[in-house]
C-alpha cells in the first residue's frame, strides 16, 4: 500500500514575518516600483501573499491571480523578467512556459507541502507500477513530477479535465493532493488512484467546528477550496480555486461568508465586495499550536524586503533543467489548451 506522504508538524517552517513600520514599507514599495521599471520586470502574485505585494502587482501592470491565471499571465506578458511572488512550483511553471525569460522570486525557500510530499523518484515508481493509468498531476508539484505526467491541472480545471478523460474510458492516477483527488473522484465518478499528500493549510479546517460556526451564523454562505477535507467540502455553498471563490462570493446572494482557504485571500474578497462580510473557517488551533492554520508559512515568506532584494540583485533566479522543462511543457500545454467552458 502507498505510504502516507503528508508532512509532519516538524517539517513545517515556523516563519514569523519581519515587523516593519508603515514608513519602511512605503520606502520599500517605492524602491520596488522603480526597480520593476528599470529591470523591465513584471510582478506575478498569488492571492495568498502579503496584501501590499498584491496591490503593488496590480498598480504596476502585473497580476494577482490563482495558479492557472498566473501561468497564463506570465507566459503572455512581454516583460523580460517575471517576478513570481508565490511558492516555488509557481516560479518553475513560469520558467517552463517561458524558458527565454528570467524568472525571479523573493525567496526560493517558499515551498509547498504538496510539492514536498511528492518526491520524483517515489512518484516515478508509482507511475510504473500503474502503467495502465493516465497520469494527472496537480500544478503544486516539481518540474520533475510534471515531466512524468500526461496532464497538469489546477483546481480550477481539474474536475473538467478528469471528466473528459473518464468519458474516454481512461483510468486516472492522481497526485499529490488526496483531498482534491477525492473531491474530483466523487464529482466525476472517475476511476482514480490517489497519491497520499495534503496541503498543511487546508487540511487544518475542521468539520465539527464549522458546524458549530454555522449554528452561530446560519445565514452565512460557506466558500471552500477543494484542498480541504471532504467533510468540510460537503458543507460548502461553493467549492473552487481561489479565483472561483472570489467569483462565487460576488454571485451568491449571502452578504456574509465563512471561508475555508488561506487568509491571504481575504484582502481581495474585502476589496471586491466591501458590503459583504468574510470570516475564517475554524481550524484546530492557532499561534504556537499550529504553524499553518489558515495561512501558508511559505507564502508568508514573500516579504517586501525580500522582493526588493531579489530585484536589486537580480538574485533568486529560478532554473529548470531544459530537458525536464521540455517534458513538463507538454502536459502543461494540454491544460492551457483545454477548453474551459
Ligand atoms: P489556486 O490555484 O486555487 O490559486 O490554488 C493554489 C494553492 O496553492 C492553493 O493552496
Ligand atoms: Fe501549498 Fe497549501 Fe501553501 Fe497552497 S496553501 S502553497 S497548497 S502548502
Amino acid at each position: 500500500m502507498l505510504r502516507d506522504f503528508r508532512l509532519q508538524p516538524a517539517d513545517i517552517p515556523d516563519f514569523q514575518p519581519q515587523h516593519l513600520e508603515a514608513s519602511e514599507r512605503d520606502f520599500l514599495k517605492s524602491e520596488i516600483r522603480a526597480l520593476l521599471r528599470e529591470r523591465d520586470a513584471v510582478l506575478v502574485a498569488h492571492y495568498y501573499v502579503d496584501s501590499e505585494i498584491q496591490d503593488l502587482a496590480l498598480d504596476t501592470g502585473g497580476c494577482v491571480a490563482d495558479s492557472l491565471e498566473m501561468a497564463r499571465f506570465g507566459r503572455d506578458n512581454d516583460a523580460e523578467t517575471l517576478v513570481v511572488s508565490g511558492v516555488r512550483f509557481m516560479g518553475e511553471t513560469a520558467k517552463i512556459l517561458s524558458p527565454d525569460k528570467r524568472v525571479l522570486m523573493p525567496t526560493l525557500e517558499a515551498q509547498c507541502s504538496l510539492d514536498l510530499g511528492c518526491p520524483p523518484d517515489a512518484f516515478a515508481d508509482f507511475c510504473s507500477e500503474n502503467g495502465d493509468r493516465t497520469v494527472v498531476v496537480y500544478a503544486n508539484t516539481s518540474a520533475e513530477v510534471k515531466a512524468l505526467s500526461d496532464w497538469v491541472v489546477t483546481s480550477s480545471v481539474g474536475t473538467k479535465v478528469v471528466r473528459h478523460l473518464a468519458s474516454q474510458g481512461k483510468k486516472v492516477l492522481w497526485a499529490p493532493d488526496q483531498h482534491l483527488g477525492h473531491y474530483i473522484q466523487s464529482t466525476t465518478g472517475a476511476d482514480m488512484l490517489l497519491w497520499r499528500g495534503a496541503c498543511v493549510v487546508h487540511e487544518e479546517f475542521k468539520h465539527n467546528a464549522l458546524l458549530e460556526m454555522k449554528q452561530v451564523y446560519p445565514y452565512a454562505g460557506v466558500l471552500v477550496h477543494p484542498e480541504s477535507p471532504a467533510a468540510v467540502i460537503e458543507m460548502a455553498d461553493a467549492v473552487g480555486s481561489t479565483s472561483q471563490i472570489i467569483k462565487s462570493a460576488g454571485e451568491l446572494p449571502q452578504d456574509m461568508f465563512i471561508v475555508a482557504t488561506d487568509r491571504g485571500l481575504f484582502h481581495m474578497l474585502r476589496k471586491r465586495y466591501p458590503g459583504k462580510r468574510f470570516v475564517e473557517a475554524p481550524t484546530a488551533g492557532d499561534g504556537a499550536m499550529c504553524k499553518s492554520c489558515a495561512h501558508c508559512p511559505w507564502m508568508a515568506m514573500n516579504e517586501l524586503g525580500a522582493l526588493r532584494d531579489s530585484l536589486l540583485s537580480m538574485g533568486n533566479e529560478v532554473f529548470v533543467d531544459p530537458e525536464i522543462g521540455e517534458r513538463a511543457m507538454a502536459p502543461l500545454q494540454r491544460m492551457l489548451d483545454f477548453p474551459v467552458n
